[in-house]
């Protein structure tokens, strides 16, 4: 498969990773199916987080004896367990909490480092008066971790990816990693990742299968924006989304979440296919910028 290398960090990435969010929604056996499969598949990235139900135990159960196979990222600031009702805190910016996280993630992956260790959703001014930078470096020192990074909520409106650019400055450039929502279909970060790529960032690229609205399914999405003859036959929409997502040379690695092992054999048909042809591209790229689905930079 594919390899691409991750920014300044050098490490050789595998374009397709495999996000682990979706194992909330899996039993054991399962669970066990799909983590082998991803590292029997040659697929080298997970990416995980302390608040995605069992997903790190999973790994930590199913795939720790497999450890020099994968490169692993999960994240920090989560309240695990998240307690207290609605309006009790998803994320707690302290030193003290992500030093937590840090303890508890490598007994439940049953490691002793994390390569990428992403700061889960947080905006900068969350984080300035915080001494979270500071113990993350402390952390990295330790050699608990090899990398930290930033992982970017995708809660504000167009997906906030004016919110990338303060991670390139100042005290957040010390973030060798960021992660960020990315597809055909939401394509605001478009600009902002092509610039974080050229300033050394690993890019891990999130959302290029999901569905947004107002679109009913992906199969709806491309059909509505006309981008249904551009497909090669036989092709799924999820496989014509991909392929246009790794066309992009800020995409280092795509961490697409998946319950079922045939989706998971149909994304690797997909990379094995390629990304979009250059034509292919710019006449997609046409239509819907024509459809007003654009980059924000
Ligand atoms: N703020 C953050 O840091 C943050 C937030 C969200 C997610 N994440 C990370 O990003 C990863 C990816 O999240 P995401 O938002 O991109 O998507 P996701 O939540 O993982 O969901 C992907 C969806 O696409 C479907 N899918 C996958 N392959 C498909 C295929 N070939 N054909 C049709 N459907 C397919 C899956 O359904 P099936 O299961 O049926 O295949 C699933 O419903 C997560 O696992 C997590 O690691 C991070």
């Amino acid at each position: 498969m594919e390899k691409r290398t991750f920014g300044n960090t050098g490490l050789g990435v595998t374009v397709l990773g495999y996000g682990a969010m979706e194992l909330r929604h899996v039993d054991e056996a399962q669970a066990e199916r799909l983590l082998n499969a991803v590292l029997d598949a040659g697929i080298n990235f997970i990416d995980t987080s302390p608040d995605y139900g069992r997903s790190e135990d999973l790994i930590g159960k199913f795939i720790a004896q497999r450890r020099d196979e994968y490169f692993l990222a999960t994240k920090c600031g989560c309240t695990v367990p998240h307690t207290g009702g609605d309006d009790a805190p998803r994320h707690i910016w302290t030193g003290a909490q992500v030093r937590h996280n840090i303890e508890h993630s490598l007994r439940r992956l049953q490691t002793d480092y994390v390569d990428i260790w992403q700061v889960h959703s947080a905006e900068p001014d969350e984080l300035a008066q915080s001494d979270v930078l500071e113990t993350m470096l402390r952390i990295r020192e330790e050699g608990k971790v090899r990398h930290i990074a930033v992982s970017m909520s995708g809660r504000a409106a167009g997906y906030g990816y004016g919110q990338l650019r303060p991670y390139l400055d100042g005290d957040w450039d010390a973030f060798e990693s960021i992660q960020v929502w990315y597809s055909a279909l939401a394509r605001a970060s478009e600009g902002a990742m092509a610039e974080a790529a050229q300033r050394g960032k690993g890019m891990i690229i999130r959302g290029v299968v999901r569905r947004v609205d107002p679109w009913q399914s992906l199969a709806d999405a491309t059909t509505k924006l006309g981008l249904d003859d551009l497909r090669v036959l036989g092709e799924s929409a999820a496989q014509f989304l991909l392929r246009f997502a790794l066309a992009h040379p800020g995409l280092h690695t795509t961490i697409i979440g998946t319950k079922s092992l045939e989706h998971l054999a149909d994304n690797i048909r997909a990379v094995e296919t390629g990304p979009l042809a250059a034509d292919v591209l710019a006449e997609a790229k046409r239509r819907l910028d024509a459809a007003g689905v654009v980059s924000a930079s």
